[in-house]
């Protein structure tokens, strides 16, 4: 039994952080023959791609995929912190399992993710949820098979919690099954040192390390040979790139080289603006396949309120940072809002619509704020009301949906490159995405799943175009 503990996340250790190669004992191979294992994914991208390659752990140990929970002999939560309703979400699940388990003594439950890094969630497991089999953190994926196996031979043994707080090496060759034929997540970099005080991500995730320059362009390479379309480079901060491992190697350089790949498209995911640099500005504007789409979360649009948050920018700098990114020609910027920070006043609020109004975003997510354990946030006093929080998030959700539909509209008439996905949920229709990532429902054969394609726009609704095929 090793539990999280958060004195132990807290530290940034400056320890070597070792590269290992994913090794699968030959014991585990055939563990999971005739047996089938359902998995359920919260939170964000790199949390989805967890999930990828849990699955392509459990193909190799001869699993297949139930889509029911029902069907399952193993159930595994992969499980989100970031705010309250995510916790919700997951302790619900928890309930519905706990019935098929004393119905099925048999069925092998695990949870991981960011809420296994929670010492409080850990301690609500051990008292309400004995019956999960085994919890594993987001450091150790690779213990998974082992911990399966060990369950599997001894159902009875008790809950087995290998959570560790310190962050983990950085495994390699990790086997994955991709969602999509067509687009791909790549880590480049794990963990997060910059602790703004409202999030548990450095704490869940720990400390920043990156991946080797070489061995992310190799899998990029294997990606392009596959016929894949496009590839998002992720990270819960992509700025900080390099930081840890080279002296004269940033994004911006990761970014070039990964261009040379040829792949068509080459997204990047999460920006901070404190790391965004002039070299990364010109690097978008003069490589094609670096596709003008830039998330930029701001959070707030008040001084006092960043401050408070430690987001280590003023709203001035972050202008001046939005206005260069703004020069490149059709370039889409998004961003992240939180409202109800612990003191935010009426002006302060004020201000983040004055910042958006400014910024006119083409879309962005909102947020209430949701006090998260042991944060510095959370110990601030908050006197505003639910629903004057409520009142903000709908305020401001208005002036965001206003200039989405705005820089929708202004497509209308032209023609943009999709990357066709597959069959849109409207009847007849195609769904992809343009370089800036909106969302386009069109007319097109079928032939035109996989590939990038000229279309041309017809309407503009807040959330998505509809569109014809044109080539
Ligand atoms: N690493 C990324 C994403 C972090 S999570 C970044 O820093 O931008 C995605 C978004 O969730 C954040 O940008 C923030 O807007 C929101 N978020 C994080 N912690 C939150 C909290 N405690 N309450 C409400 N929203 C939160
Ligand atoms: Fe992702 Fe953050 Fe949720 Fe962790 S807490 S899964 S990093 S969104
Ligand atoms: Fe890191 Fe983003 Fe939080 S940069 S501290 S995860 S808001």
């Amino acid at each position: 039994m090793q539990v999280p503990n958060y004195e132990e996340a807290r530290i940034r250790s400056r320890q070597e952080v070792l590269v290992k190669s994913f090794n699968l004992d030959k014991d585990y191979e055939k563990i999971g023959l005739g047996k089938k294992f359902f998995i359920k994914t919260y939170g964000c991208q790199m949390n989805e791609h967890d999930s990828e390659n849990i699955k392509g752990m459990l193909k190799a140990m001869s699993f297949t995929e139930s889509l029911t929970m029902e069907k399952a002999d193993f159930i595994i939560l992969n499980t989100c912190s970031i705010r309250e309703n995510a916790h919700n979400k997951a302790f619900g699940m928890l309930g519905r399992i706990k019935h098929l388990k004393e119905k099925r003594p048999e069925l092998v439950v695990a949870l991981c993710g960011c809420m296994a890094q929670e010492v409080g969630v850990i301690e609500e497991i051990l008292k309400k949820y004995r019956f999960v089999n085994f919890v594993f953190g987001t450091n150790n994926l690779n213990d998974l098979p082992r911990l399966l196996t060990e369950s599997f031979k001894d159902i009875k043994k008790t809950l087995n919690i290998e959570v560790y707080s310190k962050e983990g090496d950085i495994i390699e060759d990790m086997p994955v099954v991709r969602e999509s034929k067509y687009k791909a997540y790549v880590n480049i970099i794990y963990g997060c040192d910059k602790f703004c005080t409202y999030c548990i991500v450095p704490y869940t995730r720990g400390g920043q390390r990156s991946r080797r320059k070489e061995d992310i362009l190799k899998e990029v390479r294997e990606l392009v040979k596959d016929g894949y379309q496009e590839v998002t480079l992720l990270g819960q901060n992509v700025n900080a790139y390099g930081k840890d491992l080279y002296t004269d190697y940033e994004l911006a350089d990761l970014l070039v080289d990964v261009s040379k790949t040829n792949i068509p498209r080459i997204r990047f995911l999460t920006s901070h603006p404190w790391d965004f640099t002039e070299k990364l500005v010109e690097v978008i504007k003069n490589h094609d396949n670096i596709l003008n789409f830039v998330h930029l979360p701001v959070q707030s649009g008040s001084n006092r309120i960043l401050k408070l948050m430690g987001r280590r920018y003023t709203k001035e700098s972050y202008k001046k940072l939005y206005d260069k990114l703004r020069s490149i020609p059709n370039i889409s910027i998004t961003t992240d809002i939180i409202v109800g920070f612990p003191g935010e006043t009426k002006e302060d609020f004020e201000e983040t619509l004055e910042l958006v109004n400014y910024c006119k975003y083409d879309s962005a997510f909102t947020f209430i704020y949701s006090p998260r354990e042991n944060t510095p946030a959370s110990k601030l006093p908050d006197n505003t009301s639910l629903e004057a929080k409520e009142e903000r998030l709908y305020q401001l959700n208005e002036l965001i949906n206003k200039y989405s539909k705005e820089s929708n509209l202004k497509m209308v008439g032209n023609v943009y490159e999709v990357l066709t996905e597959g069959y849109s949920t409207k009847e007849g229709m195609l769904f992809g995405y343009t370089e800036t990532n909106k969302l386009v429902n069109f007319k097109g054969p079928t032939a035109a799943i996989g590939k990038i394609v000229k279309v041309k726009i017809l309407e503009a609704k807040s959330f998505s175009l509809d569109g014809e095929i044109v080539e």
